[in-house]
């Protein structure tokens, strides 16, 4: 196994264990919102974890990019959808995605009520998972479709 084939199969399969944990924060600031919950500890934990998932698929993703034969740069990678993908759409925007769940984390820290902090992960998590699951959905029409 090269170690491209390493780091590729360990930010594939990285993915469901950002998928779980955003997906655990969404649900449980829903209900902390909608619910006028206190704003626990066990909540706290859940949205920090989920934040650092997404910090270690950034790095894993940064030493792929330096990897990986999709990532190229010649007069050919935008003209082939695969590599136009891994070169520059996907790592777009999963930083973009990234960014939300930062942005989004530090604001819920910041504001005062339990309520205000559900809704601030809420908002930011969820947008950052629709963007998460369209820039996958996005790659498997690239990777798929006709080059
Ligand atoms: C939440 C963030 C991210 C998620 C969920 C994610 C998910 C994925 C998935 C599912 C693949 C397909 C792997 C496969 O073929 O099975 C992939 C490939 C790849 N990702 Fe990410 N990614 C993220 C962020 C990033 C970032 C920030 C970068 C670069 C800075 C990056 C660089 C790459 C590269 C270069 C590949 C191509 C691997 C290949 O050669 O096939 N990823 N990513």
């Amino acid at each position: 196994m090269t170690l491209y084939e390493i780091f590729k199969d360990l930010h594939s399969g990285f993915r469901y264990v950002v998928f779980i944990l955003v997906l655990l924060a969404i649900i449980q600031s829903l209900m902390g919102w909608l619910g006028n919950k206190p704003y626990t500890e066990g909540n706290r934990k859940i949205n920090l974890f989920a934040f650092i998932s997404a910090h270690t698929q950034l790095l894993i993703g940064i030493i792929l990019f330096f990897l990986s034969p999709n990532v190229q740069f010649n007069s050919e990678t935008m003209k082939n959808a695969t590599t136009r993908y891994f070169t520059v759409e996907h790592w777009v925007m999963m930083l973009i995605a990234i960014a939300l769940i930062t942005v989004g984390y530090i604001k819920a820290k910041k504001t005062e009520t339990s309520v205000s902090k559900h809704k601030t992960i809420a908002i930011f998590y969820l947008i950052a998972f629709l963007v998460i699951i369209g820039a996958i959905m996005a790659g498997h029409l690239s990777v798929l479709g006709a080059n």
